[in-house]
């Protein structure tokens, strides 16, 4: 590991002496500790809070207090015991890692990298099992740790790109004490699940908030950085707007797949000079002008929508035009009962005052 001088000596103290008051110190996997139980804990907590497992945990070593007594046992014994856990991947591999130990000798290899060869043991887990349960002196780092670590030293860049992984690596193997590093390393995963949350961190009562340097800059909210967002690309429709004479305008419902899926809107085309197929019936009146209204930014969660919403005068043709029961004649100045999408709502209650007008009130 990198050696620690180059790192602030308080930290691992003032995080011990923290744990020694506030820290989980009764936690069922902190009894009795066994590679095996430290093991079967952590796997359990890969992705799952701690008072879920707590039950699971308990179940689990009493039906199979050691590693043989799960290697031994069918792979649907251990799913079912597994039910409501999830991420059941976990469970075929805390089998297999069992009948492998099991196969070896019965014990846990007693190195980080050993550990890591197993099945469902990443470099986390492996430092977690070799501190928690062997005493030696290994850095974890899961979600809560590297919260805590990003914002205290300001480590940039979303923890999933490997230059940001390689940084809180080896800041958390810099910081990880020589001594006590399984009270430090629980220490860390208390602070990070307790008082330097994701959001409303309790600051105040956090042993590092003197050196913190987001605390400082008041930019914990920016620690860890997130995943960059892909450019969204841009679409654009036209919002055909049929009015009739008195004043309605038709809407149309949606299929329920898709954006907007069972609501009522405009019939869209890519060009507002003739009208789509379905409405070919419809008579437009062509001595009224087209009346192209301020476009519409809409963002969905993948894609801009720029919406060019078109007002045409029109007759409707008496009958078979469209379906009866997915299109209705919706009268712009009368309350709107139907459910609409946002920017229909946002025209229609614009053509209810005057669609010539150019303000942007709603
Ligand atoms: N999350 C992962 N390992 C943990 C542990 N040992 N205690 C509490 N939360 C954890």
């Amino acid at each position: 590991m990198v050696s620690q001088t180059e790192h602030d000596q308080t930290f691992a103290p003032r995080v011990l002496e923290w744990f020694d008051q506030h820290g989980r110190h009764d936690l069922p996997w902190q009894h009795n500790r066994s590679p095996y139980r430290v093991w079967l804990s952590e796997i359990m907590l890969q992705q799952t809070q701690v008072a879920t497992v707590i039950p699971y945990f308990m179940r689990f070593t009493e039906r199979f207090p050691a590693v043989t007594d799960l290697a031994a046992a069918s792979e649907d014994d251990v799913l079912h015991l597994w039910t409501g856990l999830g991420y059941y991947a976990r469970a075929r591999n805390l089998h297999r890692t069992a009948q492998l130990v099991v196969a070896a000798g019965g014990e846990f290899p007693d190195s980080v990298d050993g550990l890591m060869g197993l099945p469902g043991i990443g470099r986390s887990t492996a430092g977690a099992i070799a501190s928690l349960a062997m005493g030696q002196r290994a850095a974890i780092l899961d979600g809560n740790v590297k919260r805590v670590l990003a914002r205290h030293d300001a480590i940039a860049g979303w923890p999933g790109t490997s230059t940001t992984l390689k940084a809180l690596w080896s800041t958390a193997e810099a910081y990880t004490p020589g001594t006590r590093v399984a009270d430090y390393n629980q220490a860390m995963m208390d602070l990070g699940a307790t008082l330097c949350r994701r959001s409303k961190p309790a600051c105040p009562g956090c042993p590092l908030a003197t050196t913190c340097v987001a605390r400082a800059t008041q930019q914990q909210q920016a620690f860890p950085g997130r995943k960059a967002r892909k450019p969204l690309p841009h679409r654009e429709t036209c919002m055909l707007i049929l009015q009739r004479n008195d004043g309605r305008v038709l809407l149309e419902k949606r299929p329920e797949r898709g954006v907007w899926g069972g609501l009522w809107s405009f019939p869209e085309t890519d060009c507002p000079g003739t009208l789509p197929g379905h409405l070919e019936g419809f008579t437009v009146h062509t001595e009224v002008a087209d009346l192209e209204m301020p476009a519409i930014e809409h963002t969905f969660s993948h894609f801009h929508l720029r919406i060019r919403p078109v007002v045409k005068s029109v007759t409707a043709a008496p009958v078979g035009v469209a379906e009866l029961d997915s299109t209705v004649w919706i009268d712009p100045t009368e309350e709107i009962y139907l459910g609409v999408a946002a920017p229909v709502g946002r025209l229609l209650r614009k053509l209810g005052r005057d669609p010539k007008e150019s303000d942007n009130k709603d």
